[in-house]
């Protein structure tokens, strides 16, 4: 099985170069841009995410969201992987990514190995990008060329995390907002949704629609009575909302464009989930019918728009670092640390000017 998806692998993505991509939005980063540094690299985010898989088969949908939650808050530069010190306020805590965010040992894993193939080349934030791509694939969704060459942020901001992560309380106004402020349109919002295909949610984030929606006393209409039922099992009315379940309640693990026809049902887990069909009117109708058709539209889309939001406010160059572990910056020097490496500067400079 894991060599079938390998070779798997190979194949997808050599179709998907000769069919070209649209990655020229940003000509900073490369697919190829570490071809000579760390070829091995793709193959080692393959191995460690197929192998916590074994044990983990919710851990794909996790490093998508952790690659998502990464990009939105002062781009992707893995900031959403540092840790709390006396410098640092990590945005692990934020309201967004509180006791729900996963994956972030595995990310670890694959940054140890690296880090023995390759030393010092790869970024974290690179490494949230392939884990991303490779989730996507593993779970039978498509798989495209990530852009690379990311940089590591020398900040995390939690503030920041808490005002640009969409809520799943959102109205699509409010999504298409928050989107458009990264640079996202409409079509993005639609199909980065179709995330929500696999993975799990905590109760406390849809209780609101099963008893009392926006102070009606009533359950939102939207909502599938069914499903409404079912959900309510899971979710008691003062439950600590702590219950899990499927984002996705007919193909729970599979990336597949279920999402889709599951919104047309009125089986969307969330408020911000079901407003992209249920909103009257709304621009997003005729795209969310255009993917519970079309599985390559929908395939297409995504990736075109994965590519797009793994583009937002990268570093690259010289910008940020590069981090040895991914949850702490790089030591400083110290400022005797740079005096006595100014020193042994000027040094060699007054060798080279003696000879
Ligand atoms: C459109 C606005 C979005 C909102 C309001 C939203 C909200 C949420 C919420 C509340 C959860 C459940 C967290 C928990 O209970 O632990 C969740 C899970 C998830 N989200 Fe989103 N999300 C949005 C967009 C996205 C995007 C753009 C992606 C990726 C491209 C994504 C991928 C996921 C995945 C895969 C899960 C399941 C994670 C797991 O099982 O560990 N979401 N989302
Ligand atoms: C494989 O997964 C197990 C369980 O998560 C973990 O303990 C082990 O370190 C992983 N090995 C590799 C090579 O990633
Ligand atoms: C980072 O913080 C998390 C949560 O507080 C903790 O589980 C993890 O061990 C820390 N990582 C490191 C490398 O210290
Ligand atoms: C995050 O969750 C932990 C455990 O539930 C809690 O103790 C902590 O106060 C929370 N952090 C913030 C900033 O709310
Ligand atoms: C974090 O983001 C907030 C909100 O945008 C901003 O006001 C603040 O200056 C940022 N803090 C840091 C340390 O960058
Ligand atoms: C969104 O942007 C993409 C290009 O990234 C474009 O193809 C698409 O037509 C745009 N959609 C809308 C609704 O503007
Ligand atoms: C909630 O109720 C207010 C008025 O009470 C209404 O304006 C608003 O549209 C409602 N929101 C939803 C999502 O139904
Ligand atoms: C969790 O779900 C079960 C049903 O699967 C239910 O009996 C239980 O009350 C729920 N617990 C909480 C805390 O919501
Ligand atoms: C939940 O709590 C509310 C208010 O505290 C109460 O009116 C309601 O009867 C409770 N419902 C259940 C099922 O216990
Ligand atoms: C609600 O879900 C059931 C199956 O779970 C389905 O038969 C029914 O058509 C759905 N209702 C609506 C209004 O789509």
């Amino acid at each position: 099985m894991v060599s079938l998806r390998l070779v798997a692998t190979t194949i997808c993505c050599v179709v998907f170069v000769l069919g070209g991509i649209p990655f020229s939005s940003n000509a900073q980063l490369d697919p190829f841009f570490y071809r000579k540094t760390c070829p091995q690299l793709h193959y080692i985010v393959h191995k460690v995410v197929w192998n916590a898989s074994l044990s983990d088969p919710r851990i794909f949908a996790s490093l998508v969201r952790l690659h998502f939650h990464d990009c939105f808050v002062q781009g992707c530069d893995a900031s959403v992987l540092l840790n709390n010190t006396a410098t640092i306020v990590s945005e692990q805590e934020a309201l967004p990514n509180n006791n729900s965010l996963r994956g972030l040992d595995v990310v670890n894993q694959i940054k140890t190995m690296v880090e023995t193939a390759c030393p010092n080349v790869v970024s974290c934030a690179d490494i949230l990008a392939l884990a991303a791509e490779v989730s996507s694939f593993l779970a039978h969704g498509p798989c495209w060329k990530v852009p690379l060459g990311r940089r590591d942020s020398l900040t995390a901001n939690r503030t920041l995390a808490n005002q640009n992560l969409p809520a799943p309380f959102f109205t699509l106004d409010q999504l298409k907002a928050s989107f458009s402020f990264q640079g996202l349109n409409t079509t993005d919002l639609v199909a980065l949704s179709g995330a929500h295909t696999f993975g799990r949610s905590h109760c406390s984030l849809f209780v609101n629609r099963l008893y009392n929606f926006n102070n009606t006393g009533k359950p939102d209409p939207t909502l599938n009575t069914t499903y409404l039922k079912e959900l309510s099992k899971i979710c008691p009315q003062n439950g600590t909302g702590t219950n899990l379940t499927n984002l996705d309640p007919i193909t729970p693990n599979k990336f597949d464009k279920k999402y889709y026809s599951n919104l047309k049902s009125g089986k969307g887990l969330f408020q911000s989930d079901q407003e992209l069909f249920s909103t009257p009117d709304a621009d997003t109708i005729s795209i969310v019918n255009k993917f519970s058709r079309n599985k390559n539209a929908f395939f297409d889309s995504f990736k075109v728009s994965m590519i797009k939001m793994g583009n937002i406010g990268v570093l690259t160059g010289n910008e940020g670092e590069i981090r040895k572990q991914c949850n702490f910056i790089n030591q400083r020097s110290t400022e005797l640390d740079i005096d006595i490496v100014a020193s042994n500067e000027l040094h060699e400079e007054g060798i080279v000017s003696s000879i």
